[in-house]
């Protein structure tokens, strides 16, 4: 086998409660992660060295940071062989968006490479350490994240989520966006805690009590860096979404509609209202990386 393709699904925090700035310069979390159908597909062949392009969705930097990259350098060492892979991704999760894009292509590439170097191992420690979302992006379905969002358990799926995500037409970079959440928020940060409320609506699957019981706490930080993002989320409320938030740190928009069809409506206002670049559906819990 010298080819191998993965699809990972980006994710969306139904909770997102951020604590105090550790000393190792992350934020203790309790989050609610969902995986979406928005799918990044990555396809490795074996190559005389290393290489990562990107198509589709939008560009992001095929060098030496790409995460699927550090993927396959991080499992060739851990192995002991030669990170000689042609890298390419497929992109339809929004880049740098609060949904997990680059986390999604490390996952794939951990599955993809693990795979065509037939290495039988337990890629979660890998996870974590080529960063926080990681681990989710591996697991896939629905969990309840801890510590750095990392430690994970998994949470049973009740029925289907239907959403519409607004893809904003600009860039924000996580730190930035936990950086103003710490100057917000001063120093002064309760220990977050997980969400009964969230917990008690996913068990009964009323979609009306999870639009309600959505909780992000990096949102005041999102938008006063990305201002314009108010607007994309009244858009959406005004349009009849049972619930809206910003996706994770940003800046993609996530909406929760009764079903498809209010879904597909949601899509046309949220496009006729100009308030994103381009507005998508997508349905969750959706399983982790599965190889095509
Ligand atoms: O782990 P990851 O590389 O995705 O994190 C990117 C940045 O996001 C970190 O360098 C940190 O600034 C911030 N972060 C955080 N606390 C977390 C996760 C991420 O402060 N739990």
């Amino acid at each position: 086998m010298s080819t191998v393709t993965v699809r990972a699904p980006g994710k969306v925090n139904l909770q997102l409660s951020v604590g105090p700035l550790r000393d190792d310069g992350f934020h203790h979390l309790v989050t609610v992660f969902q995986a979406v159908s928005l799918f990044d597909d990555v396809t490795v062949t074996r190559s005389d060295r290393l290489r990562v392009r990107t198509f589709g969705e939008s560009e992001v930097p095929a060098d030496e940071n790409n995460l699927a990259g550090k993927a396959a350098v991080l499992l060739a060492e851990r192995i002991g062989v030669e990170p000689l892979v042609d890298i390419r991704i497929n992109k339809r999760i929004p880049v740098a968006g609060g949904m997990a894009g680059g986390s999604a292509d490390a996952a794939a590439a951990l599955v993809a490479c693990a795979s065509l170097w037939e290495a039988e191992l337990d890629l979660f420690p890998l996870a974590a350490q080529l960063g926080s979302d990681v681990s989710f992006s591996l697991l896939g379905g629905m969990a309840l994240g801890e510590k750095r969002g990392e430690v994970l358990t998994p949470l049973p799926a009740r029925g289907t989520q239907h959403w519409v995500f607004a893809f904003a037409d600009t860039l924000l970079s996580t730190p930035m966006v936990y950086k103003e959440f710490d100057r917000i928020r001063g120093t002064d940060v309760p220990d977050p805690t997980r969400s009964e409320d969230l917990l008690r609506a996913l068990e009964g699957g009323d979609p009306v009590e999870v639009g309600q019981a959505l909780t992000n706490e990096m949102e005041p930080a999102a938008l006063a860096l990305a201002p314009r993002l108010r607007a994309t989320l009244a858009a959406g409320r005004s349009a009849g979404a049972l619930g809206s938030i910003v996706a994770g740190t940003g800046p993609t928009c996530a909406f929760l509609a009764r079903d498809e069809a209010n879904a597909n409506e949601l899509v046309v206002a949220l496009e006729v209202s100009g308030t994103c670049r381009a507005a998508r559906y997508a349905y969750g819990p959706v399983a982790g990386p599965i190889t095509r």
